[in-house]
């Protein structure tokens, strides 16, 4: 914390080498260190600045998925960052409690970038989360749980796209924290697995191989009203879910991702991933277990617009790997203008055949409505990315409260990250 109260993080982006498995070196990049990065973790109300300083030989950006900030600050692809330079971000962090991240957003090489080790979590805290009896002590029984899915080719990592390429790379292993079977000591009843899918094209469908139910306590951005249980959470890239599972002493449970049969028809399911299955990370629960207050049944009030009668526009996204509403991105081109201050309502749809997501930058949203009904519980807090399989459509409220500035754009785009170096993003400026 620097003199003026604010709090400053350095990361530096490099290359180095990774050890997945004895013996094997693996060029990999990474933010301090050779994979992933640290957790940076800030309080409500606080003022932070990040010196982001670029050691890699190419050019690169750092964009913090899910805050609430100045577009200048967002490290989107407009906000490159040259080798051997230093950007320095500064922001007031104002958004509940939250697991948030942080990633290159290069245009055109996001998906390289990321797969190569560039991601790290922004954790959020508030003074009304920090009273809840929740589990709360990082590392503990507040665990970061990191997903992504990789292939090695001899000792290197392989990020060629297979025949199913469309969807962009899949991987048959996965890393936990970059760590491949991966497992965990645990002490206590309840543990809370802060769950981000940092995968660059997959999306997993998380639970128990003993079925047994778990509390939904937050989404991407934020907590939720209240626990919700569920057997199964389904997050697809750049999505977060925080669950809270119950131990039994001495025993040992594997998260898996189960095959999911809203992924697509047949095709997609066999060859893009739908139907795969995978152990995620053992918890391997100790004789004796601490016990754990039971979860508050209630965990506080949504910051997310509801979208009933305040909406001043409604605006309308079709997603097409051809692009957003037929168009590519384009870096100089704007294609929405949104005021400040205002709500609207977003129709996102995709009809395109193959599973697609959104994302949209600086804001929390509300799912209103997906296919025409009520959301369900995995859907109903604050949400910055929404997986959108084939065949749906949703309506989403979100309200744009931040400063305006006319000259930098925000971006929208399908998370799947060859997609979206592909070109299906798009700008919106805030006026
Ligand atoms: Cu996680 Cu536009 O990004
Ligand atoms: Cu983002
Ligand atoms: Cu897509």
């Amino acid at each position: 914390v620097g003199k003026d109260g604010t709090r400053v993080f350095d990361l530096r982006m490099q290359a180095g080498e990774t050890e997945f498995e004895e013996g094997r070196k693996t060029p990999t990049w990474g933010f301090n260190g050779s994979y992933l990065g640290p957790t940076l973790r800030a309080e409500r109300g606080e003022k932070v600045r990040v010196r982001v300083r670029n050691s890699l030989g190419e050019a690169s950006t750092v964009h913090w998925h899910g805050m609430h900030l100045p577009a200048r600050m967002d490290g989107g692809p407009h906000q490159m960052v040259a080798p051997g330079a230093t950007w320095s971000p500064r922001w007031t962090v104002n958004q509940p409690a939250a697991t948030l991240w942080y990633h290159p957003h290069p245009h055109g090489a996001t998906e390289q970038h990321v797969a190569r080790g560039l991601a790290g979590l922004f954790l959020v805290d508030d003074k009304e989360s920090a009273k809840l009896a929740l589990p709360k002590e990082y590392g503990v029984d507040d665990l970061p749980v990191i997903v992504q899915d990789v292939r090695f080719d001899g000792a290197e990592f392989d990020h060629d796209h297979d025949f199913m390429g469309d969807l962009g790379f899949l991987g048959d292993r996965t890393l936990v924290n970059g760590t491949l079977n991966p497992y965990r000591e645990v002490h206590d009843e309840l543990i809370r697995l802060r769950l981000l899918n940092a995968s660059t094209a997959r999306t997993y469908d998380f639970g128990f191989p003993d079925g047994r139910a778990f509390a939904l306590v937050a989404t991407d951005g934020g907590l939720l009203e209240r626990p919700a249980s569920m057997d199964r959470v389904q997050l697809s890239p750049g999505e977060r879910a925080e669950i809270v599972v119950r131990m039994r002493a001495g025993e040992r449970v594997t998260l898996r991702s189960f095959p999911q049969d809203n992924y697509g028809d047949a095709w997609q399911r066999r060859f893009g991933g739908g139907d795969d299955s995978f152990d995620v990370l053992e918890l391997r629960a100790a004789d004796r277990l601490r016990p754990s207050a039971e979860l508050p049944s209630a965990l506080g009030e949504l910051e997310i617009p509801d979208g009933e009668g305040a909406a001043v526009r409604g605006r309308h996204f079709d997603l097409k790997l051809s692009g957003i509403n037929g168009r590519d991105m384009e870096m100089s081109r704007v294609d929405e203008t949104v005021t400040r201050g205002t709500t609207e309502v977003w129709t996102v749809r995709n009809s395109n055949g193959m599973p697609h997501n959104f994302h949209v930058h600086d804001v929390q949203f509300r799912v209103l409505e997906v296919n025409g009904k009520t959301p369900p519980p995995a859907l109903r807090g604050p949400k910055d990315t929404v997986f959108l399989p084939h065949g749906t459509t949703m309506k989403l409220a979100l309200r744009f409260d931040g400063p305006a500035d006319p000259d930098t754009p925000y971006m929208y785009h399908c998370h799947l990250l060859y997609h979206e170096d592909q070109g299906m993003m798009g700008q919106f400026v805030v006026v």
